[in-house]
C-alpha cells in the first residue's frame, strides 16, 4: 500500500553561505523526493525561537536560534513514500561525525550545529512545521 507523506526539510545557513543548495537539492531528487514548495527565507531570532520551541529547555537552544536565524535558509516541502523517515536516513545522524556515509550531513556537515539540513522527526512534527513555514498550504493526503 502506498503511503505517500510530506516532510519539511531546511538547508541551513552553513549549507547556502556555501552555495550547496542546488547540490543538495539534487540529492533529494535523485533519491526520489519531489520538492512540492521551496522559498529561501531569511528568519527573525523570535520565528526560529518559536520554530525550536521543543529544545528550549535545552543548554544548545540560545545558540540554535541565533544560528538557525543567522542567513538566508531554503525550506522545502518533499514528498515521498515515508518520507519522514527517509528522509531523516538520507540526513544521517544529527552530529556529521556519527552519520553514514553516503548521507547529507557526512557529506556537507561542518559540527553537530552547523550540520546543513534540518527535517522534521515525526509525521506529527511535519505537519506543524509544514504549517510553521507554509501558512497556506493544504495537506495533500
Ligand atoms: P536539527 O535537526 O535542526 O534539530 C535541532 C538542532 O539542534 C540539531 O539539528 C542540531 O543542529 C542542534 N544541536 C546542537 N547541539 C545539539 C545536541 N547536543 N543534540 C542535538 N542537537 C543539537
Amino acid at each position: 500500500m502506498s503511503n505517500i507523506e510530506q516532510t519539511l526539510s531546511i538547508i541551513k545557513p552553513d549549507a547556502v553561505e556555501r552555495n550547496l543548495e542546488n547540490e543538495i537539492k539534487e540529492m533529494f531528487k535523485i533519491n526520489g523526493f519531489t520538492i512540492l514548495k521551496e522559498k529561501k527565507i531569511q528568519i527573525e531570532k523570535s520565528e526560529a525561537e518559536k520554530f525550536y520551541k521543543v529544545h528550549e529547555t535545552k543548554p544548545f537552544y540560545n545558540d540554535l536560534c541565533t544560528y538557525l536565524s543567522s542567513g538566508p535558509i531554503v525550506v522545502m516541502i518533499l514528498q515521498k513514500e515515508n518520507a519522514v523517515k527517509r528522509n531523516r536516513e538520507l540526513m544521517g545522524a544529527t552530529n556529521p561525525k556519527d552519520a553514514d556515509e553516503g548521507t547529507i550531513r557526512k557529506k556537507y556537515g561542518i559540527s553537530i550545529d552547523k550540520n546543513s539540513v534540518h527535517g522534521s522527526d515525526s509525521i506529527d512534527n511535519a505537519k506543524i512545521e509544514i504549517d510553521f513555514f507554509f501558512k497556506d498550504w493544504k495537506f495533500l493526503i
